[in-house]
């Protein structure tokens, strides 16, 4: 994104501000449709990359379908006009009340536990509705990325294991229950994943087990989902481009397609690769401190606004707007109160000064879907811009939105 264009968004609309580049995204979900052309791959984009309503209707423009973890994600998708058969509702622990919601919208709904499918087919059968629903298989893999964002070990908390047939078995059930469709096959190892490697692993296992339930249960599934996971380059260093991936995966997926003698869909959940590259977050310069020991500048955004350094110890690479050589070492300190929010650190960058503006690059993953108000710090502004036109699809937040819904019992008022 130009410089001189950055600073004039946040001259206009303050910072801190996220700020999406349109046709980057419409040129990654592209990039991805097309490795994958072959399958006739469904492209669901994960949510809860980035579930600001106007990038999700601009992915809805585009073809993409939508993986949600919350039926607030769900009803996400249904507002920006996604069609139900389109949206997969993923979650590892759903309330009774959401799984009905789900049902009445016509979704499918992926399963991590029996009780659960239980519930779901309590409530289709007293609704005389049919659920359509898959369960997450644990296909214990590890996918070499960071562990909180591993997903498929098999100490994680998600997914039915292969491991004693708990996954076959809950197949098995499930083909037996009314007003039940066992529609498909989930998984999802991790996240910022830069190695085909854990997705052939999971492509294998993946197709061995459909072919499993063919043949020993008659199931024919409507749809295999292998989930999300293919990272970025946000060092600039290692990348796996879709079509790579596509490569080492595709030739695996279509022997087993060809092992199970019928043509079920098969989907993809990506987030981050979608949306990730796109976005870059704004940050003023407050000021600028130096200790014995280290040079700090400090912004008007922090851990609140970009959660990923003190969450996962994340690198985004940073840029001083309208400056170039680099000069000093800084680390960029957040405005929140807690010495671990420090969104970048040990940066050579061109000798900062109060009011200089600051990119935050790479940001358009996990950065506004994660932004709090902690702090008593109202949400950042976001813009999304297309070519020429940049619109504003989110307002600052205010004071006002701190106080929203909350009480002050008479006798403290
Ligand atoms: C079920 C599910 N699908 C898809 C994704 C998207 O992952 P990514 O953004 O790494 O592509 C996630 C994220 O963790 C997820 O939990």
């Amino acid at each position: 994104m130009d410089d001189k264009l950055l600073e004039k968004l946040a001259d206009e609309y303050g910072t801190p501000l996220y700020v999406y580049d349109g046709e980057l995204i419409q040129n990654r979900f592209h990039r991805f449709q097309s490795a994958f052309s072959e399958l006739d791959a469904k492209v669901c984009y994960a949510y809860k990359a980035n579930s600001s309503l106007a990038i999700c209707a601009l992915l809805r423009e585009l073809g993409a379908g939508a993986d949600c973890v919350s039926i607030g994600e769900v009803l996400t998708a249904l507002k920006v006009g996604v069609n139900p058969r389109d949206v997969i509702y993923t979650s590892n622990s759903k309330t009774d009340e959401e799984l009905s919601v789900a049902l009445a919208a016509g979704v499918n709904i992926t399963h991590d536990n029996l009780d659960e499918l239980e519930v779901m087919a309590g409530i289709a059968r007293k609704k005389k509705k049919q659920a359509r629903v898959s369960f997450r298989v644990n296909p214990d893999i590890n996918p070499r990325t960071h562990p909180k964002i591993s997903t498929g070990l098999k100490e994680s908390k998600f997914g039915l294991h292969f491991e004693k047939d708990l996954a076959f078995n809950a197949y098995k059930k499930a083909c037996k229950m009314d007003y039940i469709r066992v529609a498909g096959l989930h998984c999802h190892i991790g996240s910022q994943i830069l190695d085909a490697g854990p997705f052939v692993e999971a492509a294998k296992k993946m197709m061995a087990f459909a072919f499993r339930l063919k043949k020993e249960l008659g199931t024919t599934l409507d749809y295999i989902d292998f989930g999300g996971g293919l990272g970025i380059p946000y060092k600039k260093d290692k990348k796996l481009e879709p079509k790579e991936l596509a490569k080492a995966i595709v030739p695996e997926i279509k022997k087993g397609l060809r092992n199970l003698g019928y043509q079920p869909a098969i989907v993809f959940e990506p987030g981050r690769y979608i949306v990730g590259e796109a976005g870059v977050l704004l940050t003023r310069v407050n000021s600028v401190k130096k200790t014995p020991y280290k040079k700090f500048v400090n912004v008007d955004a922090g851990f609140n606004t970009l959660l990923r350094p003190a969450m996962y110890e994340a690198y985004h690479e940073v840029k001083v707007v309208g400056k170039k050589d680099q000069q000093e070492t800084y680390d960029i300190a957040g405005n929140i109160c807690e010495s671990g929010d420090i969104l970048a650190k040990n940066r050579k960058l061109p000798k900062i000064r109060k009011g200089d503006l600051i990119a935050i690059m790479h940001a358009g993953a996990y950065g506004m879907s994660m932004a709090s108000t902690y702090n008593s710090r109202p949400l950042p502004a976001e813009v999304l811009m297309r070519g020429k036109k940049t619109d504003l699809i989110r307002e600052r937040g205010i004071q006002e939105d701190l106080h929203w819904k909350q009480k002050i019992p008479e006798d403290l008022a």
